[in-house]
């Protein structure tokens, strides 16, 4: 239906400019490049918390069909009613979606038991274009406590795709799955540490598996494994929960106009012997003047291939002090900062890393070639230590050769601020086609694409 309608669309614009433009005095420069910006809104199936409980959930969960291109995704827990949750009552740890290949024989077993099942052992990874390719994590989108207010929207003509049936191999097919850690922190005796996955507040002393945990590892992900529990404050109750992991996808049909990009994680722990993603960070000694009480980790890492920087944005835990990604001359290329929450309500929860700040270097203006290396360095504060920290670099790079074919011209509506329209064209020879067209087209037009644009946003889904 939606490629139906670009292409009756793409007529009436012809048709309409021939007929109606050549007097119009106020034009603007439009083609017949119409990408609808479609937003899909998702639920996850429900999980359950009692206080002080964890759920580390993965579901196979639905996802844009057909060959898109993803400008955004975004996404936060929300109760039975659709009420955003608050940091206080559950902690985000992180969420993942990934996308994997089914082998078409093994579905069946893959809805039932996702990635992890047994019974589709040739299920795998799409994975990310390189470096840590940790397991799901990563791959495609993922964020944590900051997903509210981290932007995560790709500026046109470019696009994460998926969905493109010519890297799906012959008898596979492409799904997504979705990772939820929770943790249910009403009541608890420790929020904090409830949330860095101290093992004593757990009690946990064996990883998931039952396997005893080395004796020096006091906190992170393997003491707050799914189903463990948190302690509580003495003779606290609550009920138990239903929640949802919602997220909006922001997508547009893939075309020769939309330029894909790559996803890479440059994550501080690997200096060596691996992504571990996690970290502890210590108290600073109080013998000298605590002004330079900031842990900092470097790395250095470098792209499988050169590419263009389009955005790029860091990870961190509470405590983080910002992140930055450095060229090997030194200069910086991006430095992400937490913003902490400083009130009650849901989204500004005091004291928790609520959002990350992005960068969106001018395209074309951070060149990153295979041979650079990159410095990346994470900041924590040492006022206390914590456990399971992170410090994770996500970048999205373009291929050079198709950004430089790229003209790109941006127009904003003047009556729907927000909306601009964008106009992106790969191959200059399409400009000289369509001169006659561009020049023939006048506002009315403009305002039934506005109509046509708004009408393209799907309802919920759950
Ligand atoms: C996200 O970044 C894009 C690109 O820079 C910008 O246009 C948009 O306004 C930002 N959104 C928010 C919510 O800050
Ligand atoms: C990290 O902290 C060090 C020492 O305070 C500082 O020089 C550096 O600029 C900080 N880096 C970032 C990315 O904030």
């Amino acid at each position: 239906m939606a490629s139906c309608s670009v292409i009756s669309f793409s007529m009436i614009f012809v048709f309409i400019g021939i007929i109606h433009g050549w007097g119009t005095s106020s034009f603007d420069a439009l083609t017949s490049v119409d990408l609808v910006n479609r937003k899909s809104v998702y639920r996850t199936p429900a999980f359950i918390l009692t206080p002080g409980e964890v759920s580390n959930k993965y579901y196979r969960v639905e996802f844009p069909k057909g060959h898109v291109g993803v400008r955004g995704f975004d996404a936060e827990v929300v109760d039975e009613a659709g009420n955003p949750v608050s940091l206080f009552e559950v902690y985000l740890h992180h969420w993942i979606a990934y996308n994997v290949y089914v082998k078409k024989t093994e579905k069946e077993a893959f809805l039932k038991e996702g990635y992890y099942g047994s019974n589709n052992p040739s299920t795998r990874f799409v994975g990310n274009s390189g470096l840590c390719r940790y397991g799901p994590g990563s791959t495609s989108w993922g964020l944590g406590s900051e997903t509210r207010h981290t932007n995560t929207t790709i500026p046109p003509p470019y696009a994460v795709e998926i969905g493109n049936s010519k890297k799906i191999p012959d008898g596979y097919e492409e799904m997504w799955e979705f990772n939820v850690h929770a943790i249910d922190t009403r009541g608890v005796e420790d929020r904090p540490g409830c949330t860095e996955c101290r093992c004593d507040l757990y009690g946990v002393a064996n990883d998931e598996h039952g396997l005893p945990l080395p004796k020096d590892y006091i906190g992170g992900f393997a003491c707050c494994y799914d189903g463990t529990k948190c302690r509580l404050k003495e003779g606290f109750e609550s009920t138990k929960r239903t929640l949802y992991m919602q997220y909006t996808i922001r997508w547009v049909e893939w075309s020769e106009h939309v330029v894909p990009l790559k996803k890479y994680l440059i994550d501080v722990t690997n200096t060596g012997s691996g992504c571990k993603a996690e970290y502890n960070t210590p108290t600073c000694s109080m013998s000298g003047f605590p002004t330079d009480c900031i842990d900092t980790r470097e790395t250095t890492a470098s792209l499988p291939e050169d590419g263009i920087l389009i955005y790029a944005a860091a990870h961190q835990h509470t405590g983080g002090r910002g992140a930055g990604l450095y060229s090997a001359n030194g200069e910086e290329i991006c430095r992400s900062i937490p913003t902490y929450g400083i009130g009650s309500e849901t989204g500004n929860e005091a004291g928790y890393v609520v959002g990350m700040s992005a960068c969106y270097p001018e395209p074309g203006s951070v060149k990153i070639s295979s041979k650079d290396i990159l410095r990346l360095q994470s900041n924590y504060t040492t006022l206390r230590g914590r456990t399971g920290v992170m410090g994770i670099f996500n970048i999205l790079v373009a291929s050079p050769g198709d950004t430089a074919s790229i003209i790109s011209v941006k127009k904003s509506d003047p009556l729907h601020s927000g909306h601009g329209i964008e106009v992106t064209l790969n191959h200059p020879f399409v400009i000289v086609g369509l001169v006659g067209v561009i020049a023939a087209i006048g506002l009315a037009l403009f305002y039934q694409v506005r109509k046509k644009q708004s009408e393209g946003y799907q309802a919920l889904s759950t």
